[in-house]
């Protein structure tokens, strides 16, 4: 994974822990409206994959004892992990693109609701992600997936058949190879074939503002079946409604170009939601307040779709940053392209290797402007801050100078799910500290079981059930002995 070349190492900085008084008076734990819903607190904790569901995408077991683990921490919302719209296999990620998945989900949100004794709102993310393949071998590659054309032909001369010509190709030097190949061609090539919202000689793609807005509508009716309090439409990183918001769509169907075209599908999308879970069920979004890559769309253009979708009735919106495939590494010969793994990647989820700006704040000063272009539009929209928030005095701070309405925390809620809990109580000192050493995204990078390395070992031996497919990690964080 990307590390900053300044290579500046970062300890946590919680700063200090209010008593119980000053946690009851504070900002954090103020109640805040969310569209139709009060959280009762500021919290939250924001999507996170666990890789937990089955490979079918049900819910199980493991799942209902990651949330209600976070649950019983008492944020004042939950979002469950990116979950997939279409009813196509996509391994153990959670899906909501058929009615089946429905009577598993409703036992989510039943064992969140008893964990919290009913205080932690619970939003489900829906996703959309384009197809994606692993890295070829260069001759399988050649021999397999090149689409061959009159080009290749040409290179190659004579009067050959197709499979001579790929032959031909197979045996050439490399940098001859790619001087024949398109850039699109070498980028399969290097990293796997990836889509993009900009192929629309593939009638799959050229088709997405029509299949769309029915498809994350059908699921968030089927959320709201389940008995979620609402939906986080995923509008970020790398997936299909982020690459419509991108600068570098130049669809040329309306869809695509300047910025109102680019806003139009995810504006459709809403107003279908809207439509089908009416006005008493929150509807928000994860927008990227930068993307963070080379000709993508900055805090200029985050600014002004963030007004577009809060000016359309957008309940809420949550504000990540970077996590893009333009800028991944290459992955191994036989692995997929990842999109965390590059700079942008970095951006949005900085660890402890850092630069002189550092780890723990970095996308604030976007959402500060962000929230305020929506103020200054008369919007009231709540705007959701992450990435590295860690301590209640910088939540506080956060807070206080208007930067964001409510503080997400990721990986400082999965290394201690109790931790807003324990502050509450006055007990902050009791806070296990996120060292943000990113070894949770290590796993998720390689689909496996996420668990926190600060605790993952402890007490193994004791456990009968909750151990990790190996049997050497336990899936939740131990319980806090100490609550009251
Ligand atoms: C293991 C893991 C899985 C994640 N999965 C998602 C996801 O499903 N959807 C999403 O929008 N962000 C996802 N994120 C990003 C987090 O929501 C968050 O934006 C990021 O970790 C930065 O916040 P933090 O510094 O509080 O951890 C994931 C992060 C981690 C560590
Ligand atoms: S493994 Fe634990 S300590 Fe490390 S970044 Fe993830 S949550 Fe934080």
């Amino acid at each position: 994974m990307y590390k900053p070349p300044a290579r500046i190492h970062y300890s946590p900085r919680s700063g200090s822990w209010p008593d119980a008084d000053a946690a009851a008076e504070s900002r954090l734990f103020s109640p805040v409206a969310v569209g139709p819903l009060w959280l009762a607190s500021r919290t939250w904790v924001p999507a996170m994959v666990p890789w937990r569901a089955t490979g079918d995408g049900f819910v199980n077991q493991d799942v209902i004892d990651w949330y209600a683990r976070f649950a019983r921490g008492r944020p004042g919302a939950i979002v469950v992990e990116a979950t997939g719209i279409r009813d196509v296999p996509s391994g153990p990620l959670l899906r909501i693109g058929d009615d089946r998945f429905v009577p598993g989900l409703t036992r989510l949100v039943d064992a969140v609701r008893a964990a919290s004794d009913g205080e932690t709102r619970l939003f489900i993310q829906l996703i959309d992600f384009l197809a994606i393949r692993r890295r070829p071998q260069r001759d399988v590659f050649l021999r397999r997936f090149l689409v061959l054309d009159d080009r290749h032909r040409a290179a190659i001369g004579g009067d050959l058949d197709d499979a001579a010509v790929r032959e031909a190709l197979v045996a050439m030097p490399d940098e001859e190879l790619r001087g024949i190949l398109t850039a699109r061609e070498r980028e399969s090539l290097d990293l796997g074939f990836r889509e993009r919202v900009s192929d629309m000689e593939q009638p799959q793609i050229a088709d997405l503002p029509t299949r769309l807005p029915r498809l994350f509508a059908d699921a968030a009716g089927r959320a709201q079946l389940a008995g979620f309090d609402g939906v986080e439409l995923h509008y970020a990183h790398a997936y299909t409604m982020a690459s419509f918001l991108s600068a570098l769509n130049d669809r040329g169907d309306g869809y695509g170009g300047v910025r109102e075209n680019r806003v139009r599908l995810p504006l459709e999308v809403y107003a279908e939601v809207r439509r089908r879970v009416g006005t008493d069920f929150a509807v928000g979004c994860r927008l990227l307040a930068d993307e963070c890559i080379e000709g993508g769309s900055g805090v200029d253009d985050a600014m002004w779709f963030a007004t577009e979708l809060a000016r359309a009735g957008m309940d809420f919106i949550s504000l990540s940053r970077g996590g893009k495939f333009e800028d991944a590494m290459q992955p191994r010969v036989g692995e997929a392209a990842y999109p965390y793994t590059g700079p942008s990647g970095y951006e949005c989820m900085p660890q402890h290797i850092s630069d002189a700006q550092g780890p723990f704040g970095r996308n604030l000063g976007p959402c500060a402007r962000i929230r305020a272009a929506l103020r200054e539009n008369g919007l009231p929209t709540p705007i959701v801050a992450v990435g590295g928030i860690h301590g209640f005095a910088m939540a506080e701070r956060i807070l206080a100078d208007g930067q964001a309405d409510i503080i997400g925390a990721a990986r400082q809620s999965l290394a201690d799910p109790d931790w807003f809990l324990k502050i509450r109580s006055g007990k902050g000192a009791a806070v296990r500290q996120c060292t943000f050493n990113n070894y949770c995204e290590g796993l998720d990078q390689r689909h496996k079981q996420v668990t926190c390395k600060l605790w993952d070992r402890l007490d193994i031996g004791e456990l009968t059930r909750g151990l990790s497919s190996d049997g050497r990690r336990r899936l939740t964080a131990p319980e806090w002995l100490d609550a009251e």
